[in-house]
Formats: structure tokens, sequence, C-alpha cells
């Protein structure tokens, strides 16, 4: 299981920081190696302020071992040909990290694997990068010939998922005042790119658009809704309508009632808990929207655990080694790891890593 992480203590904020800016595969810098500890340390006190204000750290390892567990014994019931089923964490900028899930498979004796992102809309930036860090540990740990590897780089379309997604949706309308409900505005909300990401050819918008265009379908086509992209940083620029801005507009139009849903997100973390609880709660209110809520996160929720095991039955009843789409290269991508798969347990060549060229920095003046 493939994500992001989170740091768990507050001590954790900044080694997860330093990481997260050395990636240049999420957050390409010019002299990354200088720049990206530099303005990792400047973010790490407001940082760790965030995460004091969400109880100390953050809950996404909680959540994924919850659901991990929960997607291992439905997968045991409802693809017994394949059981037992086990599931591993693998976080890109916080333990466990790809080489503790490795080292923990080969100890177990594994030898089939599925690297399953947890972000169900693909992005060079995150599942990309979770993947071709997952590639590289491999080789670093020296089991690159252990497992035999398929992947499941996007799930923005199931049918699980999107249940999970109107049912929480369906949830957070609850809270409103039952006469207002109808009206009440979804807005969509995703965390951002860069546009430099956006233009050489990143799938992600139109996979979110996906998402809602079709979970829109199951909640009801007359609710109004909007898209919108939070958590963007620095000077460049980035993919909009931004969320804050977003909520400044429905303010002046005199939408009095917003709920919003947190469309590539699988549990709760910063972005839920203090970026929209907390920070887009304070402007809701300045800007007179009198009911600001959130749609609950999938968290401990048995129909998304359910979902998950029927995203991984399907593939690998499927005997697809990747998707279609994981095939296709950015325009002018230069990374050699990415799209590689080390060991396909069905169909691909395996494609060896070429040498590395240094990507075009995008991020100059960030922070
Ligand atoms: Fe998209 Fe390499 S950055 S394929």
């Amino acid at each position: 299981m493939l994500n992001l992480g989170g740091p768990e203590t507050l001590d954790a904020v900044r080694p997860f920081l330093m990481r997260l800016f050395a990636d240049h595969e999420i957050m390409p810098l010019p002299f990354q190696r200088w720049l990206g500890p530099f303005i990792a340390e400047r973010r790490t006190p407001k940082v760790r302020e965030r995460y004091a204000a969400i109880g100390g750290g953050s809950p996404i390892l909680h959540w994924t071992r919850l659901q991990g567990q929960g997607m291992a014994d439905w997968l045991d019931r409802i693809s017994p040909e394949t059981a037992p089923h086990r599931f591993y964490v693998a976080f890109r900028y916080t333990p466990p990290f790809a080489e503790d899930a490795l080292r923990q498979m080969a100890a177990d004796g594994v030898r089939r694997a599925v690297a399953f992102t947890q972000y169900p809309q693909f992005s060079c930036t995150t599942t990309g990068s979770s993947l071709n860090e997952l590639w590289r540990a491999a080789e670093r740990e020296g089991l690159e010939d252990a497992f035999h590897w398929s992947v499941i780089d996007r799930w923005p379309l199931h049918p699980g998922f999107l249940q999970s997604l109107a049912e929480s949706i369906r949830a957070g309308l609850e809270s409103f005042p039952a006469e207002e409900r109808g009206q009440t505005m979804l807005l969509f909300s995703a965390h951002s790119l860069p546009m430099s990401v956006v233009k050489r050819g990143d799938a992600y918008p139109a996979e979110i658009e996906a998402t809602v265009q079709a979970v829109m379908g199951l909640v009801g086509r007359q609710q109004p809704y909007r898209i919108c992209y939070q958590s963007s940083v620095g000077p460049v620029p980035w993919l909009g309508p931004s969320t804050d801005d977003t909520i400044r507009e429905l303010g002046k139009q005199g939408q009095r009632n917003v709920l919003v849903v947190p469309v590539a997100f699988t549990s709760d973390h910063i972005e839920t808990l203090h970026e929209i609880d907390i920070e887009y709660g304070e402007l809701a209110h300045a800007v007179g929207i009198r009911n600001f809520k959130r749609a609950p996160a999938f968290n401990g929720s048995p129909t998304f655990q359910r979902a998950l095991a029927e995203v991984v039955a399907a593939h690998l009843r499927s005997g697809e080694t990747c998707s279609a789409q994981y095939g296709q290269r950015c325009k002018g991508c230069s990374n050699p790891y990415c799209q590689t798969i080390l060991q396909p347990a069905m169909g691909l060549p395996q494609v060896a890593p070429q040498e590395e060229v240094q990507e075009e920095a995008t991020y100059a003046g960030l922070d």
C-alpha cells in the first residue's frame, strides 16, 4: 500500500519535510541538495504548529493499517483462490518506507506482490514517485529479483471507490438543514499540482474530473458542485481554481451552505484536519458561509475496506501487469525509473532503468 505518509509526532515533522523537499519527482528544485534542506528547515516551525493543532501528529499510518487489515480480510473471503493475503505499508516520506516493507515481505517468504497505490487518481508526482522509489529500494536492498510484481496504478472510477465517496457525501449532507440540503454546494477539493507538471501531460486533472463526474451520477445531478485544488505553495503557477479563492467567490455570491469533499485522499491527514477544517473553515466564516462542513474521510469505513479488496481482486482476476496508461510517459520525461516494473508477474518485459538525466527545475523561488 503506497502512500505519502505523515509525521506521527512533532519531532518527525522536520525529517518528513527534509525527505519531501529532497524528492525531485514531486518537487524539482534548482540546487535541490542545498535548497531542499533550506526550505524544509524554514517551514518546519509552521508545519509543526499545524500538526500540534490536530493532536500532535498524522493519523495516516493508523488508518492505512486499519484499511489494509480490512482489505486483506475481505480478500481472503472474495478471492480464496489467491489467499492468504497480507498487506504491507510503504510510505514515501515517513516510516515504514519501501525498504521496510520489502524486507518484511522477504522475511515472510512472499513471492507474488501487487504494488497498490493509495492515490485513486494517478500523478507522476505521487503514485509515480512512490513506484519509482519502490523499484530503487528493491535494488538498494538486493531484492530486485525477489518478487513477481504487478501494479495497481490508478482506480479513479472503481465502483466501490465511487460508492464509498457517495456514502461519505450523503453522510456530510445529513448535517445540513433538510430544507437547504438540495442547494448545498459540493466543493470537490483535490491537492493541486504545479502547472509545469500538468503541461507535461500528467493524468491527474483528467482523472480527478472523471471521479467527480461519476460520483455525481450517484449523488444526483441536481446537486450543485465545483472542483477546486488546495495546498499550493510558492510563487510558481499551480493548477486552479484554488480552494481558498473558490470559497471567497462562493461567499461573495451569497452561498450559505458548503460541503467540502476531499476527492483524492483516502483517510484523514493534515490537508483535511487542518487545511480544510481549520484554515478554510475560518475563511468560510469570514466570507459569510454559514454552514461549512467536510464530508467524512474513509478512515475506518467498512465500505471502503471492501472497495480496496475489490480493486485488488479485480486486478488479480484480470491478469494485467498494470494499466495501459502506466506505460505512457509524460512529454519530455527523462526520469529513468518512470513507468518501469521490476520482475513483472505477467506479460510485460522487464524494463531496466536508464541513466538518470537531471530534469528542468520548475520550483524556482519556492517558499
Ligand atoms: Fe511522468 Fe516521468 S514524469 S512519466
